[in-house]
């Protein structure tokens, strides 16, 4: 309720966020989370929460009037389509020079990705955040978020044997016959209830293409997991379509101007409240742009000259590949990725086996690479436009492209096969224009300290992906999750 008191205050319930919650109220502190996007409980006219990746409506995209597809097109046909706005499920939330995609709603990213729960290999962690005791995160924080997740391995045979991962083993296929290693990658999907969609036995989910606008049965979100926990310590109280806009210290206390969105996105009331201690776990995106704006308006400008900094796009880029008629895909496939190809040493490319799940057999292969891409964008506040700026630009994903080609070029000289140009636009091969994985803006050890502490304000923490420099060389939630349970380790022992 407006004018109330909490101990803890969390902006978001993403991975960082929920980690947050579940920690704080085991350890008996009442907390309150605040998230801009719905709470995805309540089925729509259709009987089901989500919808389908091949089918998206007004659930499918945050406050836009038209949807804005990862894959644009489709044999050189566009293929967005008008939609009702509402506060749907994916928000591409377009800077200058890339559109960075995030979940919205009470389980943040966890809602709309691909539940790969990749942990990074031991010996690349130093690169990827070198002030952390690397002893510490992979005997302790490591696995306990991998606990805390639900991640479990594929039984291997089971996927050797069925229609839906055709797609993945013609990519195992090519990808050891150019030399390449083809790793397994563990993830949150219930690999039994995958088993019996493809029995037919339960509603198929991810068998049916469900995923990039939320799944309604067998993924693991953190609504089923560290949510779940959290609210059933009774200490965790959530507030859906609640925005947070200001963080200003006030007599001790933090004070947070909040906005109630109806699911048109209008506000419809205004909430002032306070709180102790207050966690910006809005994401690397949401929680830079919360940050740079305070900073620089003079509500926080104690905060050091490192917010906004040190954001990167883990190196992201898109391809496909056009198959020969005797590799097909498969028109039906599993819309939860098993496995990828990791060049990362040799050439800087970790490339994930990613589904095409369109419902016809398309003979392409498609991938998400996550490169060792270099360079890094800063946010700054833009007064006159009166929002915050990105200045990433798209030509910094030429090293991007240049990484995954040490893949893609190999692979389609020992096949004789081409790059498909008919996905991103026309003739045109990359997808260079996105990324999934927002890291960075508040980095760990620099606009903090070595536990997320904010530089400047004591009581104000970040325990996103923020404070990742721009990169973890795989998939990053596991490494937010795992980093999140360590500093609350901390910050609950030091701090309360
Ligand atoms: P996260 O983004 O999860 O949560 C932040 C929350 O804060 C959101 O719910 C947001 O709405 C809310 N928020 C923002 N601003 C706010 C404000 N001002 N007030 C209130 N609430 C606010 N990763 C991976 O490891 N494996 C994978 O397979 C994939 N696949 C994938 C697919 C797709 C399509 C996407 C978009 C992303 C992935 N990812 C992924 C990335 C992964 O989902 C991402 O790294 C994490 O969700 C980030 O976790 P955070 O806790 O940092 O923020």
């Amino acid at each position: 309720p407006p004018g109330a008191h909490v101990p803890a205050l969390v902006i978001g319930t993403g991975y960082g966020g929920s980690v947050a919650a579940l920690r704080l109220a085991q350890a008996g502190i009442d907390v309150h989370m605040l998230e801009m996007g719905m709470a995805w409980d309540t089925p729509g006219s259709d009987g089901k929460i989500f919808a389908n990746t091949t089918a998206p409506d007004q659930r499918s995209y945050w406050l836009r009037t038209r949807t804005k597809q990862p894959l644009s097109n489709f044999l050189g046909f566009p293929i967005d389509k008008d939609i009702p706005r509402y506060t749907g499920i994916l928000d591409a939330e377009e800077f200058g020079g890339i559109a960075v995609y995030q979940g919205r709603g009470v389980g943040g990213g966890s809602l709309v990705n691909g539940g790969m729960a990749v942990t990074p290999r031991r010996e690349r962690f130093g690169a990827i955040l070198p002030t952390v005791n690397a002893d510490e995160m992979y005997n302790v924080y490591y696995p306990r978020a991998n606990a805390g997740l639900g991640v479990t391995n594929v039984d291997q045979a089971w996927w050797n044997s069925v229609a839906c991962y055709q797609y993945a083993r013609v990519g195992r296929k090519h990808a050891e016959r150019s030399g390449f290693s083809f790793v397994f990658v563990p993830n949150v999907y219930d690999w039994e209830y995958m088993k019996q969609e493809v029995a037919g036995t339960v509603p198929k989910s991810a068998v049916a293409g469900e995923l990039l606008y939320g799944n309604n049965a067998g993924k693991k979100t953190l609504q089923k997991t560290y949510l779940a926990q959290a609210k059933a310590t009774g200490r965790v109280a959530i507030s859906a379509l609640h925005r947070v806009t200001s963080v200003a210290p006030a007599n001790g206390r933090y004070a947070i101007a909040v906005e109630q969105l109806d699911t048109t996105g209008t506000v419809v009331a205004t909430k002032n409240v306070t709180a102790d201690k207050v966690f910006f776990a809005a994401g690397s995106v949401g929680t830079s742009k919360l940050l740079t704006k305070l900073k620089a308006t003079g509500v926080l400008p104690g905060l050091n000259n490192e917010i906004g900094k040190g954001w990167g796009d883990n190196g992201n880029v898109m391809c496909g590949r056009a198959n020969h008629l005797w590799d097909p895909t498969g028109a039906v496939q599993a819309s939860i990725p098993t496995a990828g190809i990791d060049n990362w040493d040799a050439g800087g490319a970790f490339a994930e086996v990613a589904p095409l799940p369109t419902g016809i057999e398309t003979y392409a292969s498609f991938y998400l690479s996550i490169t060792r891409n270099p360079h890094r964008a800063q946010f700054s506040w833009n007064s006159a436009a009166n929002r915050v700026e990105l200045n990433w630009q798209t030509a910094w994903k030429q090293p991007s492209i240049d990484m995954a080609k040490s893949i893609f070029d190999k692979i389609n000289a020992k096949e004789g096969t081409i790059y498909r140009t008919d996905l991103f636009g026309v003739y045109k091969i990359w997808g260079d224009h996105l990324t999934y994985h927002p890291l960075g803006g508040a980095v760990l050890g620099k606009a903090t300290d070595n536990h997320g502490r904010l530089h400047g304000y004591s009581g104000l923490y970040v325990i996103d992906g923020a404070l990742i420099p721009g990169n973890t060389s795989v998939n990053p939630f596991v490494t937010i999750t795992a980093l999140a349970e360590r500093n609350i380790d901390r910050i609950i022992a030091a701090d309360f």
